[in-house]
């Protein structure tokens, strides 16, 4: 069975391989959704982008962006800002299926001021 290493939280768990992270991150009690997200997101239909994550290590054992979650990314402000500098491993937990180990970053930051943003 795949492990997901929620880096922040300190806290690995085993998964079925080919879970979904988001539905995964919760059962193990893992906050994925900062601030006013906790109440208000779209309940992993792909749509608030406040479930990124950050795939630090393994993601080669992640399911392959689909063209729904691409465009989610580039088209929610929230999601197009935080993947500056992080376009291959910035996921939605929602949609995002855990084949193999993988090691992840919870609500990871806008990337507002960040050496990549300007150039
Ligand atoms: S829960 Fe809204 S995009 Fe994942």
């Amino acid at each position: 069975m795949p492990t997901v290493n929620f880096v922040n939280e300190k806290k690995a768990v085993e998964v079925p391989s080919g879970a979904n992270l988001r539905q995964e991150a919760m059962k193990a009690g893992v906050q994925l959704y900062p601030g006013i997200h906790r109440v208000f997101n779209c309940q992993g239909l792909g749509l608030c982008c406040s479930c990124r994550v950050v795939v630090k290590k393994g993601l080669e054992n992640c399911s392959s962006q689909g063209v729904f979650e691409k465009l989610s990314m580039l088209t929610n402000p929230e999601g197009f800002f935080a993947r500056i500098g992080h376009e291959k491993e910035m996921r939605l937990a929602c949609q995002m299926r855990v084949n193999g180990d993988v090691e992840v970053e919870t609500q990871p930051p806008l990337n507002l001021h960040g050496e990549k943003f300007w150039g």
